[in-house]
């Protein structure tokens, strides 16, 4: 069958869009939540191009349509792909391990065979749907094979690969079963991209151990084989980001400001709004925020009339068991603390466990007067720069883990190891004591990073990288 095809098509696990059910039973496609979709949609519109994907249910198979302007080709995945490949290899074997085994990978072969056979499966989809010498764009750990598959396919196309979590150190990573077929999936693509420099050498140092190859900078040199001609890779960072300007402008609308003031009212006008935004995750640190919040309110240096702390938790990847224990263990620590340190009307955690519109993240920003993102290891943690950029009003401290990609970038923020509890605290009381002058200082130094280093200018330098290797 011959269809349309595309000159820009990416792939990443899951579709901009999830068929679900709606209220009446019907069913219907609704943009699904997650830092990529934010980051790449605006893209996607602008240059007319195809997102190869899951549809984020399994069992699903349905044909290609267009959806706000983004052609979508959806790949199924049965309930045993699921389990194996996404709930399995993806989350339980990569996600562990590349976050520096925070929960211990689980190691299983039929889990590999399930990504094999899953990566082939988003290859194959992606080579239908691209023109000749197209640019592919692949995403993320969990299509990791894609790009070799691809390139052996149609040696035609210009391929990259973008990781959007860390990519851990050859300590860690040599642990995996599979690690040299990783290393020689990735290098499959043209332009292999990173959040931050530390993965970016990690990888390199990968290659170096399990291949041979030479690297020189950022460059690898892949020698020629039977079948290809010598070809080199390139290897360094991209640090992702934000649509900085539609997050401002969604912030300064009226509703969202009337919002963010019904939201204070509603927890009682406090002195101080604490705000943490996190998928339920072990990677968030969440635990170890709410450690260093309960601490200061059993040593009376916050009180709970003064101050509250609102924790959005979505909930993510729940028929993954690491992921059951954490909402048990973070749901019954909010109970110990609210029924250790709240009175009636003020309880010292709102806790909400919901996936919220983008108008209510808005709003909860503007309501915040400290965002806490303390992460134990985070690719980049786009809360940080979306915290940041619906601040036009100069205002709010944020509190950010180094173990960040995006400590790297927003210097001016309070940084904190999540591991120093007693450090921890001590960030938080400055937060919230900090004077007006320094607040906005900080802010402004933030603002101007997110400002100038939007999504559009990341997509824009991965992409020229791209066109440079073809071109060379
Ligand atoms: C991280 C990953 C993404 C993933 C997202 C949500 O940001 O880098 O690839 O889509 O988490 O996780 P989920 O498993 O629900 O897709």
């Amino acid at each position: 069958m011959v269809g349309e095809t595309y000159q820009l098509v990416v792939v990443s696990n899951r579709l901009p869009v999830d068929r679900v059910l709606g209220e009446d039973g019907a069913e219907l496609w609704r943009a699904s939540p997650g830092g990529l979709v934010t980051a790449l949609e605006p893209i996607m519109r602008a240059s007319d191009g195809a997102w190869v994907g899951w549809a984020g249910r399994p069992g699903l198979d349905l044909p290609p349509f267009d959806h706000d302007g983004i052609h979508i080709v959806p790949v199924p995945l049965s309930a045993t792909d699921l389990e194996d490949y996404y709930e399995g290899f993806s989350n339980d074997t990569l996600w562990p391990l590349y976050h520096d085994v925070i929960a211990p990978p689980s190691f299983h072969r039929v889990w590999w065979d399930a990504y094999v056979r899953v990566n082939r499966r988003f290859a194959e989809a992606a080579a239908r749907a691209a023109a000749p010498g197209a640019t592919v764009w692949v995403h993320d750990y969990q299509l990791q094979l894609v790009p070799r598959m691809l390139r052996e396919a149609r040696p035609d196309l210009t391929i990259g690969f973008f990781n959007h979590i860390p990519f851990p150190a050859y300590g860690i990573f040599s642990q995996l079963p599979w690690r040299t077929q990783i290393v020689e999936g990735l290098l499959g693509a043209d332009v292999i991209g990173f959040q931050r420099s530390a993965d970016a050498a990690n990888f390199l140092q990968a290659t170096r151990r399990l291949t041979g190859y030479a690297t020189r900078s950022a460059v690898v040199e892949v020698p020629a084989s039977d079948a290809a001609p010598a070809r080199q890779v390139i290897a360094r960072t991209f640090p992702i980001s934000i649509d900085a300007a539609g997050v401002e402008q969604l912030a300064l609308t009226p509703r969202v400001q009337e919002r963010a003031r019904q939201i204070r009212d509603e927890l009682g006008n406090p002195s101080t709004v604490m705000l943490g935004v996190d998928r339920l995750d072990y990677t968030k640190g969440i635990r170890h925020r709410l450690k260093a919040f309960g601490e200061l309110l059993a040593e009376r240096r916050v009180a709970v009339e003064d101050v509250v702390l609102v924790q959005v938790a979505s909930p993510s990847r729940e028929r993954v068991e690491a992921y059951q224990q954490l909402r048990d263990e973070i749901e019954l620590t909010v109970g110990r603390i609210n029924g250790d340190y709240g009175t009636i009307g003020h309880p010292a955690i709102s806790y909400l466990h919901h996936n919220f519109p983008r108008e209510e993240m808005a709003a909860l920003f503007l309501a915040a007067d400290v965002m806490l993102v303390t992460a134990l290891r985070d690719g980049m943690n786009l809360v940080a720069k979306e915290y940041v950029a619906a601040r036009s009003d100069g205002d709010g401290v944020l509190i950010l883990s180094e173990f960040t990609g995006s400590a790297d970038e927003l210097k001016s923020a309070l940084l904190i190891n999540p591991h120093d509890i007693d450090g921890l605290k001590d960030a938080i009381v400055r937060a919230i004591e900090m004077p007006h002058h320094e607040r906005h200082k900080r802010m402004k130094s933030l603002r101007k990073r997110v400002r100038e280093h939007d999504v559009a200018r990341w997509s824009d330098e991965f992409l020229t990288a791209l066109r440079e290797r073809t071109a060379g």
